[in-house]
């Protein structure tokens, strides 16, 4: 009886809150009202006139006559308060209606200002910094004209062959959540009329990176179960979050593609999550449904606005085909409207409606971008990023007096410190590694020599290079460079080598099938260790790699990603010590290739791989390979150590309305002043679907002196110990509960509670 009355007052209010969603907006009604079938469409239009990253094979052509004719709802790659003024005038002063267009751009770490690749950013574990940024790169945006953003992607990723796993947040669900709410609020503000802040894209719905072999844009399978404890949850923390917009992926989902699955876009997503925004494909991925195999254009653009698609980005297919299909029935005039009416909702959330230029004031974009305070936040953030993959012999931190040999392909470089996806970056105005190192230790001596290409691959240097040039192949011989980098070094106390991956060596359509460093640099790292001189590599890279080989040799590792403009300084900043590495890494690194996927959530199997890691016949493992990663999810290292003790529970059960309190003291026992993310990993023992071996249920950053002890607490109620059950249904089951509090997800679940009835 108690149950149901619940429930039925939980239905009461979602019935509200639904209703309180579909409240119409007057002034919104009264331009529909006024609208023809033709214009409505026109508003579910998005087109670009070029100037972004084309990333399909088409731009769109006579955008201006379009704009005027009332056929665009919304156009991306235009930026400047002036340009965008006179985009909005050809809409508002030709256009029959005057409806102002939404101006999208990908802002995917920062605007100008670039701040390190996603993938970095997220190994902070820093969730104000997070949101941070993403309010610097709103501000930045909306000063030049930008109101709607093509950001956060979200998607989870296990595979590092696929390059865009650079542009998320790593494969667990728990922590992306985390990071999907802290980007909307911080594109979003409170106030999405506010001229600082811009409407927040989550993206891309649903699944797009686990691609089968991680090959980019290939098929997706996977069983809803899967989806719902392991894939959806971002997508859906960033709707809880209210974000405005969702652009869908271009995968297929069990048989038909996102941007056509009426299952994906209006059962869950708008009937079982309660999205009020709309929704935006991928660049030609309504188009796309052609190739995939489920008929021509005008019947994937029925498919797609049936599926609940809104708007059309770059394929004009919804343009040129959906007055006929209205004509013969294939789709409903109302339909239309909906579509219609969510964007123009949305350019009423925006502030457009009442004021069209609001994102076009000219003294903007010398207050707001690139400024100082911005910059520095852009250094933090890349300092933040770092990981510390292994120390030898304290090499690290370097002294400022040091008598330094920087070597490397990407010791002096521009080209490759923005990282993948920065299209609206200046590589020019960033930082290289040799200058920043002379910024923070004028009194180093420090001796530069190039030492490698980062490939010497002419053909893959041609297919990284499309966006100019990543791989320089330099004119000297590799032999000359190497000869000339060994004579640098045994001149010099230490070496720093700075290799690893241009930046387009990861991103959109940038998977490989070899994810170790190139041999070209490989070879370098050898023969710079064989001086006998101590080795540190800072290693570039928008992907977890293979670097097995490197872990066995005698050097220290710092792991850099693409670290944005303030790159040189940032990685100064940590190598001499000013900022101790605190990053601890958000998805696995293999052992090689062959073990991907790879994620610490995995399941146990009936067939456990024995503890010792010793292969044994008839189990889960391998013939020529551990199953361990070579680095596991949550590892990182710092200049300092810290111990773990007294892991405990507040009492040995929970019941359903009680929270219990789980427990850590940690001591930093090194020589160093640092900061520590403690992670909170839960198994749930028995239950009615097969559980992960471990999950991350929470995480705290905190910072401790040398010496320092603190206790760290974690208060956990049933709801976090919820899951998808067979049924699809968001429970949680009775029964025992193991822990472990640690600095990395390579942690023995020692302690346990019980969550009672
Ligand atoms: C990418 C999206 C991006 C869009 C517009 C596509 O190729 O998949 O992430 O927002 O292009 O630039």
């Amino acid at each position: 009886m108690k149950k149901f009355n619940l429930s039925a007052v939980l239905l009461f209010f979602m019935g509200l809150s639904c209703l309180q969603a579909q409240e119409k907006i007057p002034q919104v009604e009264e331009l529909l009202a006024k609208m023809t079938l033709e214009e409505k469409i026109g508003q579910l239009n998005l087109l670009t006139p070029g100037g972004g990253v084309a990333t399909g094979s088409v731009v769109s052509e006579d955008v201006e006559a379009k704009i005027k004719a009332g056929n665009v709802g919304g156009v991306f790659g235009v930026s400047s308060p002036a340009k965008v003024r006179q985009a909005q005038e050809l809409a508002v002063k030709n256009s029959r209606l005057g409806i102002p267009l939404l101006i999208g751009a990908d802002v995917i770490h920062g605007y100008k200002t670039t701040y390190p690749i996603p993938l970095g950013l997220s190994a902070s574990w820093d969730m104000e910094l997070i949101k941070e940024g993403a309010q610097m790169a709103a501000k930045e945006a909306t000063a030049d004209g930008i109101n709607w953003n093509f950001s956060p992607m979200v998607d989870i990723a296990r595979d590092p062959r696929w390059g865009r796993i650079a542009e998320g947040a790593g494969e667990d669900p728990y922590l992306g959540s985390e990071i999907a709410k802290a980007m909307v609020h911080g594109y979003q503000g409170e106030d999405l009329s506010q001229p600082h802040t811009m409407m927040a894209t989550v993206k891309h719905m649903a699944l797009y990176g686990a691609p089968e072999a991680g090959r980019d844009y290939n098929t997706v399978d996977m069983s809803r179960l899967k989806m719902f404890n392991e894939y959806l949850p971002p997508y859906k923390a960033a709707v809880d979050a209210g974000v405005g917009s969702v652009m869908t992926s271009f995968n297929d989902i069990d048989g038909i593609p996102a941007s056509g699955n009426k299952w994906l876009l209006t059962d869950l997503l708008r009937e079982r999550w309660g999205f009020d925004g709309f929704v935006v494909s991928d660049y030609t991925s309504v188009n796309e449904m052609v190739a995939h195999g489920l008929g021509d254009l005008q019947q994937v653009s029925a498919m797609a606005i049936n599926a609940g698609l809104d708007m059309d980005m770059v394929g004009e297919g919804f343009l040129t085909t959906l007055e006929k299909s209205v004509e013969e029935g294939l789709v409903s005039e109302e339909q239309i409207t909906k579509a219609a009416r969510r964007i123009l909702e949305a350019k009423h959330k925006i502030g457009l409606l009442d004021d069209p230029y609001l994102y076009s004031d000219e003294s903007r974009p010398q207050e707001d971008i690139l400024t100082e305070e911005n910059r520095k936040l852009a250094r933090k953030a890349a300092t933040r990023s770092f990981v510390l993959l292994k120390k030898h012999n304290n090499t690290l931190p370097l002294a400022k007096d040091a008598k330094i040999a920087l070597i490397g392909p990407l010791a002096n470089d521009k080209f490759n410190m923005l990282g993948t996806w920065a299209p609206t970056g200046d590589q020019q105005l960033s930082i290289p590694v040799l200058e920043g190192f002379r910024n923070v230790a004028p009194n180093a001596e420090i001796t530069y020599a190039k030492g490698a290409n980062i490939s010497n691959d002419t053909s893959f240097a041609k297919k990284v290079n499309v966006f100019g040039p990543r791989i320089q192949i330099a004119k000297e011989s590799p032999e000359a460079m190497l000869q000339e980098a060994l004579r640098v070094a045994n001149a010099s106390d230490v070496v720093v080598a700075v290799v690893g991956e241009a930046a387009e060596m990861s991103g959109e359509a940038a998977s490989r099938t070899d994810i170790t460093i190139p041999d070209s640099q490989k070879k370098l790292i050898r023969e710079l260790v064989a001086t006998g001189k101590p080795v540190v590599l800072a290693l570039m890279s928008g992907r977890p790699l293979d670097i097995s080989e490197e872990m066995q040799l005698p050097v220290s590792i710092l792991q850099v990603w693409h670290p944005g403009v303030e790159a040189g300084n940032a990685i100064a900043d940590v190598i001499f010590g000013d900022y101790i590495p605190a990053g601890k890494l958000t998805a696995t690194w293999p052992r090689s290739v062959g073990q991907v996927p790879i994620h610490y959530r995995m399941k146990i199997t009936g067939r456990p791989g024995p503890e010792s890691g010793e292969f044994q016949k008839f189990k889960s493992n391998y013939l020529d390979s551990p199953n361990s990663p070579l680095l596991p999810f949550g590892y990182g290292l710092s200049y300092t150590t810290f111990e773990y003790s007294d892991v405990k529970a507040s009492a040995d059960s929970l019941n359903a309305d009680g929270s219990i309190q789980l427990s850590a003291t940690v001591t930093n026992t090194g020589d160093y002043d640092g900061e520590e993310v403690v992670q909170l990993y839960i198994r749930d023992v028995v239950r009615s679907v097969t559980p992960p071996g471990k999950e991350l249920k929470g995480f705290k950053k905190i910072a401790l002196k040398k010496g320092e002890s603190k206790e760290v607490t974690f208060t956990i109620t049933p709801e976090d110990l919820k899951f998808y059950n067979y049924d699809i249904e968001y429970v949680y089951e009775p029964g025992e509960f193991q822990f472990a509090i640690g600095g990395s997800s390579d942690v023995e679940l020692k302690k346990s509670f019980e969550l009672t009835e």
